[in-house]
């Protein structure tokens, strides 16, 4: 299986499945004497970890991240990276893999089972295997690197909609959003997901999201026009991520219905740079960094695997119903903010090694 890879200069590897012993990463690309240590990569992982409440799986993994090389104590006492591989792992120590025996033999509508299956040959069908998204928990870590790497950008991330229910934007308050445990940063909205998602849960069905991620402090002039355009690469990155099927970058899907006088940026003179009256370009334009606020949002859909019965076929080609016991998620987008935040920071990290190399 290839593509296990993402990035340019900075560039991490995963490996690993749900049910093996343990899943790592190697981040390649990071430069040299950077204070490291797994504490700096522990408090990004706990955000992602499984069975914090009752509203993510009960899987109960820890998380605990071990790195295995890439960095060294200097004379002072700091652990500090060495421009080496960083190789990252965590141990798999909650997998029961009896709880997908029943299904086998059988795919699961709206998972990757079939075409994982058509592509190599083999189901494995203990969690998905790399189709899992246990695998991002990697990417957390990579990211955690990343942001070293970009210490004066700020990249946060909040969930703004679950099913159809969308946040109150005028109750926006950053501190709310590690208060709750959707990443919700509108109170009033969290207090409604908290029944709204109970009832989901208790039902053995589940729900969608749209997580709207946001970088600050990205100097002007990361990217590139063409074929590096950064809106492209954090698209890209961010659908990358299991789950999600769109990303907006700015208005996005909105901007197709404003005129040319409602979506321009207009500019008046600053001190250090231009300064812009609105940012309907999520801090992007023609593929390069504005220095405004960088403004993504990606749409999660709901978890596949419910508890209610639905048709599919076997590997064999005879037609049954399925219904997924073991330990899922009944919105998959509150684990996926953390996520969305590591792949913004990988893609600056990597943008900003490529545009230092670039022009120095
Ligand atoms: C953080 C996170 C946790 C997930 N957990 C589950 C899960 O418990 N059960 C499940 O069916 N899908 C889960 N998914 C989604 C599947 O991994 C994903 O739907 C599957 O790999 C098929 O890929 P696709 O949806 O991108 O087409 C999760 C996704 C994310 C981002």
């Amino acid at each position: 299986m290839s593509h296990n890879s993402f990035g340019h200069l900075f560039r991490f590897t995963t490996w690993g499945e749900s049910h093996g012993p343990a899943i790592g990463c190697v981040v390649d690309g990071c430069p040299p004497l950077i204070p490291l240590t797994e504490a700096d990569i522990q408090g990004f992982m706990d955000k992602r970890k499984p069975g914090q409440n009752r509203f993510t799986t009960q899987r109960r993994e820890p998380d605990e991240v071990k790195i295995l090389s890439g960095v060294m104590v200097d004379e002072d006492g700091v652990q500090k990276t060495t421009g080496t591989p960083i190789s990252l792992y965590v141990e798999n120590t909650d997998q029961r893999s009896k709880d997908y025996s029943e299904i086998k033999d059988r795919y699961r509508p709206g998972h990757a089972d079939y075409t994982y299956d058509a592509k190599y040959g083999i189901r494995d069908y203990r969690g998905g295997g790399r189709s899992s998204a246990r695998e991002t928990a990697m990417r957390v870590a990579a990211g955690a690197v990343a942001r070293k790497i970009i210490p004066n950008v700020t990249i946060r991330a909040a969930l703004v909609q679950m099913g159809p229910h969308k946040i109150d934007r005028n109750n926006w308050d950053w501190a709310e959003v590690d208060n709750n445990p959707f990443f919700c940063p509108d109170a009033k909205m969290a207090a409604f997901y908290a029944d709204y998602l109970d009832g989901i849960r208790k039902a053995g069905s589940s729900v969608g999201a749209v997580i709207e991620v946001v970088a600050e402090g990205v100097p002007a002039g990361l990217g590139a026009p063409l074929y590096g355009k950064l809106d492209q690469d954090i698209a890209s990155a961010l659908m990358s991520i299991n789950a999600v099927k769109a990303v907006e970058i700015g208005n996005g899907f909105d901007a197709a219905s404003l005129t040319g006088e409602e979506n321009a940026d207009e500019m008046r003179a600053g001190n250090a740079r231009p300064l812009f009256l609105s940012n309907h370009a999520g801090g992007i334009l023609g593929g390069i960094s504005s220095g405004e606020p960088i403004v993504a949002r990606f749409a999660v859909k709901p978890t596949s695997s419910i508890l209610t019965t639905r048709q599919s076929v076997t590997r064999q080609g005879d037609e049954v119903d399925v219904m997924t016991k073991g330990r899922h998620d009944p919105c998959v987008g509150i684990r996926a903010v953390p996520v969305g935040e590591a792949m913004m920071a990988c893609v600056l990290a990597d943008h900003f090694l490529r545009h230092r190399g670039q022009v120095g």
